[in-house]
């Protein structure tokens, strides 16, 4: 690995074969610092003493970096070819001896999820999109990850039948190279998001560092050094282990655990009568209680048009909130949080766990109408109050039309999904449901003899 970025390793070619610089690589001397998130920049380093080398925080390894939180700085994108010739001769003036631009383009040929751009969300726009910084990585088919791990790979000129092809999965991601510099630095977590796809996300990312920095920075990004591979073993290569085949982690719309005491705030999809009502005696507590809304309002008649998320503090029902559904976009709205419970960031997560819910189904496109006081508080998820927003005013307070912009969700459930997904119950598409189990049973009732 060439990295001028989040988890630099300066290498010389000679000690890393997987990398891309030539032997006129940076060397040593120009020793990376580490930014508080892990982040490397060479610049920096070369006015800096050496960093006093200390354990590095678990909080920053790739797990548990939280991209949305990067997205609404950064933005990656796949760049054009005349991008990529930009970016690589930027990245040349930094890294000496960088290989060929043609090797860079030949292996985004074979596989374009290769080479991912990197710009500030603030310079970005669709028609000048100002690529700052990238990333890239080697989709290594089997042979090509024995190879590195065999420590043969030949990183600066990649023979592409070593690398996966576009829709194949690979046997190990290798970063290749990462140039960006300080607050780009977390592009790095955006684009292992969007090598998250199914195809990808099990898939262990490989790295190397040569210098005791790139060792500080993967190992506090989570790699572990030494890696196997079919019956190969490598006590330089790092490793990343991405492949969970445990159960899987629950998602934020869906973390309640019944029956658990447990003072950390969950939320679950509410599934039954029992559940709606939790929901309503929040509601009622909060809006008609507390800030007078008469019954009719508040119970508007969209609630059984909706799916209601329900907040818990340990078992006691805390917070909810409504989802309704249309054509190109989803609205969240009667967010409450009973007063006793309030300023624990318990509305914060519902309104993550609101905003997941709405990718999971698809949507990427998301609309609210804010009081105007919590514009800003609804800012932190980047919702933002469009040009040509409307205010309106309702049950005594003001509002304002508010929108978020989200990436798709990568398993978001649609008309490809598997149709037992599809059946699953509402906001637990992670986990087998009733119906698929009930299909282990014999057919004994066809139609024709339900009639009999
Ligand atoms: C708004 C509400 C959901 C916030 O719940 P919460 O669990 O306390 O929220 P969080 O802890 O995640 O966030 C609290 C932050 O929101 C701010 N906030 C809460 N109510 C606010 C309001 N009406 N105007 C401006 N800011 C407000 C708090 O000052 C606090 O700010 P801080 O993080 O800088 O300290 C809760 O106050 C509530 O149920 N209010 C009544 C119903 C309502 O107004 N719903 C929103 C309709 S758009």
């Amino acid at each position: 690995m060439n990295v001028l970025g989040p988890q630099l390793a300066v290498t010389k070619a000679s000690e890393n074969p997987g990398s891309w610089a030539s032997s006129q690589s940076a060397d040593a001397g120009e020793a990376p610092s580490i930014q508080p998130q892990g982040a490397i920049c060479a610049k920096d380093t070369a006015e800096q003493p050496a960093r006093k080398q200390r354990r590095p925080n678990a909080d920053h390894t790739l797990g548990h970096i939280d991209p949305r939180r990067l997205a609404r700085r950064l933005v990656v994108f796949t760049p054009t070819g005349a991008e990529i010739d930009m970016l690589v001769d930027r990245a040349r003036q930094d890294i000496p001896g960088l290989g060929d631009t043609e090797v860079v383009h030949r292996v985004v040929s074979h596989n374009p999820d290769s080479f991912w751009a990197i710009a500030r969300r603030e310079n970005f726009n669709s028609r000048e999109r100002r690529p700052e910084g990238f990333q890239a990585y080697l989709m290594l088919n089997h042979e090509g990850l024995r190879q590195l791990v065999a420590g043969t790979f030949k990183g600066t000129d990649p023979d592409t039948s070593l690398l996966a092809s576009q829709h194949e999965k690979p046997a190990g991601i290798y970063i290749w190279c990462t140039h960006a510099w300080g607050a780009l630095a977390g592009g790095m977590s955006l684009t292992l998001q969007k090598i998250s796809t199914p195809l990808y996300r099990d898939v262990d990312v490989y790295s190397c560092a040569s210098t005791p920095e790139g060792k500080y920075t993967l190992e506090g990004l989570g790699f572990t050094c030494g890696a196997s591979y079919d019956g190969l073993v490598s006590d330089s290569v790092y490793k990343y282990t991405r492949a969970q085949p445990e159960a899987p982690l629950q998602p934020i719309y869906d973390n309640y655990l019944p029956d658990i005491e447990t003072p950390q705030p969950s939320v679950t999809v509410a599934r039954t009568m029992e559940e709606l009502t939790r929901v309503f005696a929040v509601r009622s507590a909060v809006y008609m209680a507390e800030q007078r809304c008469p019954y009719g309002e508040e119970f508007d008649g969209n609630d059984f048009s909706a799916t209601h998320l329900l907040g818990y503090v340990g078992q006691e029902p805390a917070a909810c909130l409504r989802i309704r559904y249309f054509a190109d976009f989803a609205k969240l709205e009667r967010l409450a949080v009973r007063r006793e419970f309030r300023g624990h960031k318990l509305a914060r997560q519902m309104i993550r766990a609101g905003i997941e819910m709405c990718r999971m189904k698809g949507y990427t496109r998301i609309y609210g109408q804010s009081e105007k006081s919590l514009v800003d508080w609804y800012g932190q998820f980047g919702f933002r109050v469009p040009n040509e927003a409307r205010e309106l005013a309702f049950s005594e307070f003001g509002f304002v039309e508010i929108l978020l912009d989200v990436d798709r969700h990568p398993d978001a459930v649609s008309i490809e999904s598997d149709p037992y997904v599809i059946i699953r119950p509402e906001g637990r598409w992670h986990a087998a449901g009733v119906l698929e189990k009930s299909a282990a049973r014999d057919q004994a009732r066809p139609g024709a003899l339900r009639q009999a």
